[in-house]
């Protein structure tokens, strides 16, 4: 095969590395973690424990319970997390994974994951004065004490939200953060450095960002009363339709089932809005483009995390403390390979010619 037959935009479609961590299945139906269904995890292990199942292949002992204090405030949620992670790599002395064995490699990004959680809720919190560690420490799942350090008290309702949330988007195989964090993890740089990078890959709306934008599309909708109206009236804008579509899915995302259920469970008030608006943009986005006619985990995400009442702003955080478990397993996969990555472009621009000629 020459080159040029190799190119694929995207890179849609090109295998570049073997997993035994999760891959999402085509067609829609399931989603994995290490051979067990998302399904059978929700509401009996709490997120902590599924990060011990990503990443040791076991659920004990799980993601450590931690307190860390916000090194800088920089006014967003996600350059919040990005300028702590870079703090901790220094203020911590981590090593650079060529200097370190998987196990040293496996507690940094344990210990960087379990601040990943503190630093969005100290983020979250805002300049109230911040909740006293031991009153944090006194949660029983990382979602609880998750809720304490950022508001001070634990509504069950809202735990169940946040640890159903995490879970069901904690990995997703190769997608963009998480190749950003193989490519930088590839260079042996140390685990914050990697971590942060992975958080930058988030932050667009095209793969973290999404849930931020989904809340004012169903507030929109719910005004005009109109799904149908507002769909057709978006994508007569060009636009795209938030939470829809997705590389991987041709069908329904499995992970959509289970918070479109949790939504439902927990009484979500936007429950009706969000099914009107989700019949109306599959059916209006499907006459075009019906492999991206499906939501994606992003809508009902938004409906959940909603539930919660976080605000759409920090959707794409939330969205952080979770992928922090595939982020890490991918991370170790990575650093057993050894094996930089550099894939290669093909040059098309201008032929040879002088300084002069370029003018
Ligand atoms: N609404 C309307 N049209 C959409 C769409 C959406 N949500 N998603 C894809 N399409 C259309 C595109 O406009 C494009 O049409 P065109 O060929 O006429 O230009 C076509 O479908 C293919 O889109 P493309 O961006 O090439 O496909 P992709 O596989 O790269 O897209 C996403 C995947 C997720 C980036 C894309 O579906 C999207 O932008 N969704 C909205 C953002 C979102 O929800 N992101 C969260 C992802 S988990």
């Amino acid at each position: 095969m020459s080159l040029s037959d190799d190119f694929r935009p995207g890179l849609e479609g090109v295998v570049a590395f073997e997993t035994e961590i999760a891959e999402p299945d085509r067609e829609g139906g399931s989603l994995r973690y290490r051979g067990v269904d998302i399904e059978e995890l929700v509401g009996h292990v709490p997120f902590e424990k599924v990060w011990g199942l990503l990443v040791d292949e076991s659920l004990e002992p799980g993601l450590p319970a931690s307190y860390c204090e916000l090194p800088v405030r920089t006014g967003g949620h996600m350059s919040d997390l990005q300028a702590a992670l870079a703090v901790f790599s220094g203020r911590w002395g981590l090593k650079q994974l060529i200097d370190i064995d998987d196990k040293q490699a496996r507690d940094d990004l344990a210990r960087l994951s379990s601040a990943t959680l503190s630093i969005v809720a100290q983020s979250a919190r805002g300049d109230a004065a911040p909740v006293a560690e031991e009153e944090v420490m006194k949660g029983q799942t990382a979602a609880e004490r998750f809720l304490l350090a950022w508001r001070g008290d634990v509504d069950e309702r809202h735990a169940k939200a946040i640890d159903t949330y995490w879970i069901c988007t904690a990995e997703h195989g190769l997608n963009a953060s998480t190749f950003t964090a193989r490519i930088v993890a590839s260079t042996a740089a140390d685990s914050g450095a990697v971590l942060a990078s992975a958080v930058g890959a988030l932050s667009g709306p095209l793969h973290g960002g999404a849930p931020a934008r989904v809340l004012p599309m169903l507030d929109a909708v719910a005004k005009t009363g109109d799904a149908e109206k507002w769909v057709r009236d978006s994508l007569g804008r060009g636009e795209r339709i938030m939470g829809f579509g997705h590389r991987i899915y041709r069908a329904e995302d499995p992970r959509s089932r289970v918070l479109r259920r949790t939504a439902e469970e927990l009484g979500s008030p936007r429950v009706e809005v969000a099914h009107a608006l989700e019949k109306a943009a599959h059916e209006a986005i499907a006459e075009r483009h019906p492999d991206h006619s499906y939501t994606n985990v992003e809508f009902w995400s938004a409906v959940v995390l909603d539930v919660a009442e976080v605000p759409p702003s920090l959707a794409p955080a939330m969205f952080a403390c979770s992928r922090t478990a595939g982020w890490s397993a991918h991370v170790l996969d990575q650093k057993r390979t050894g094996r930089l990555i550099r894939p290669s472009a093909r040059y098309v621009g201008p032929g040879e010619r002088s300084l002069a000629e370029a003018g």
